[in-house]
Order: structure tokens, then C-alpha cells, then sequence
């Protein structure tokens, strides 16, 4: 359905789909972006990790294990893909005015890297030294039993980040976060309720929306 004209917006926008595993974050950021690219707006849809080298040394570590790998190196590993992501993506997208939507980003490194014992309030300034800070910050979540059973269903297989008592640590550290840009999704629901709080919340923030 095309709604009009293309808008243009007077800046950049960044929002980050955030949560644990099984939350819905990818089916929600693309929902997102149909419905935000419907209304004329420019949409950037990225996720990490990435596809880049980094990206790609990150992925065979959840498929195959961590194996020697040490919390160090899959520290700044993450943030090795981030920064590349950053030059190469996300700060072109928003000079140029785009509205980046993006699954994962330094929360998710907070959350995963801190339940490996990091401080996470040490990682978010260490990413805020090199990485804009969203617009908003969605953190989806919901039951751990909820995602697991939509982890099992949707693909093949656990990833070696697919535990549960490492999950809810990831949990507990996502459950900390607040700030003004932090919003937080309940991701239970149907998928058609989870992606109208979604949409109640990027409405606001861009001043769109038909008054409800
Ligand atoms: P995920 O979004 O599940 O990718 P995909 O759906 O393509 O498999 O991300 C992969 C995993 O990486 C996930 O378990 C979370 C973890 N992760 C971190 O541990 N730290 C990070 O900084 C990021 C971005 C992801």
C-alpha cells in the first residue's frame, strides 16, 4: 500500500530492537520498517552482529562453541564489528538523514558480555565513545519460557549463547538499563500487539501517527 509521498526528515534517526533471544526483535524490526518505509520515510535496516569479517568470526563461535575463545576476545570482537558498523553504516545513514533500524546493538554487548562478568556500565561507556547513542532503545521481553519455545520452533537449533541460566543473566542486566531514550516492549503478546506498542512508541518519537 503506498500512503503518499516521500517524507523527508529534518535529521537522522537511530532505533535499537533490543532483548534476549526468542524476544521477536527481527520480525518486529522488519514489521517496523514496512510500516515506517509505507509512510515515505527513509529506512536503513541493519542488524548485528554484522556480515562483515568481524561479524563472521562472532557466528562460527554460536554455531560451533567458545571453545578457546576468551571473554576477552569475544568482548572485542563485538566491538571490533561495531565499530565498522559505525563508520561503514550507521553514521553515513544518519548524516544523510535515514532512519536506521537496527537489531542488536552495544546493549546487547552490556548484556551478553556483561553476564560474562564485565561491568556493563563500563561496556555502554566504552561504546558511547565511538557509537551514537539511540533515539530509542527498544527492550523487548518477556517470559524465558516464551522464548525458548519460539527459539526451538524457529530454527534449527540453540545457539551456543542459548542457555538458560546465561539468559537470565543476559535478562537481569537488559532489566537495568534506564534512561530516557529506554522503552520497554512486552514481547509475550500476539505478534500484531507487540508491533502496535512498537508503533506507539516510534509515533511519538517522530510526531506521526493518526491521534488515537
Ligand atoms: P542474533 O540477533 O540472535 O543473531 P541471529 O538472529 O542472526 O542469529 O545475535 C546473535 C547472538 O549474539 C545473540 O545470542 C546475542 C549475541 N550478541 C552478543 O553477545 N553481544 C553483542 O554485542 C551482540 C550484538 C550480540
Amino acid at each position: 500500500m503506498d500512503t503518499g509521498s516521500d517524507m523527508k526528515l529534518d535529521r537522522g534517526y537511530l532505533i535499537a530492537l533490543e532483548g534476549i533471544d526468542g524476544t521477536g526483535k527481527t520480525t518486529q524490526g522488519n514489521l517496523l520498517a514496512d510500516y515506517l518505509e509505507q509512510r515515505g520515510l527513509p529506512v536503513v535496516r541493519l542488524r548485528e552482529p554484522t556480515q562483515g569479517m568481524w561479524g563472521q568470526k562472532i557466528r562460527r563461535i554460536l554455531t560451533e562453541g567458545r571453545g578457546g575463545t576468551t571473554p576477552e576476545e569475544e568482548l572485542q570482537w563485538f566491538l571490533n564489528d561495531r565499530k565498522e558498523d559505525v563508520e561503514q553504516n550507521i553514521r553515513p545513514a544518519l548524516n544523510t538523514n535515514k532512519l536506521v533500524v537496527i537489531d542488536r546493538y552495544y546493549f546487547s554487548t552490556a548484556a551478553y558480555q556483561g553476564a560474562l562478568g564485565f561491568d556493563p556500565v563500563k561496556i555502554c561507556a566504552d561504546n558511547e565513545a565511538f557509537a551514537p547513542r539511540p533515539d530509542r532503545v527498544l527492550i523487548f521481553s518477556g517470559s524465558l519460557e516464551t522464548s525458548f519455545e519460539r527459539i526451538a520452533k524457529g530454527r534449527d537449533g540453540f545457539s551456543s549463547f542459548e542457555k538458560k541460566d546465561y539468559l537470565q543473566k543476559v535478562q537481569a542486566i537488559f532489566d537495568s538499563f534506564e534512561g530516557p531514550h529506554i522503552r520497554r516492549i512486552d514481547s509475550d503478546g500476539s505478534v500484531e500487539a507487540v508491533h502496535g506498542q512498537v508503533v506507539t512508541v516510534v509515533d511519538a518519537l517522530l510526531g506521526i501517527g493518526e491521534p488515537r
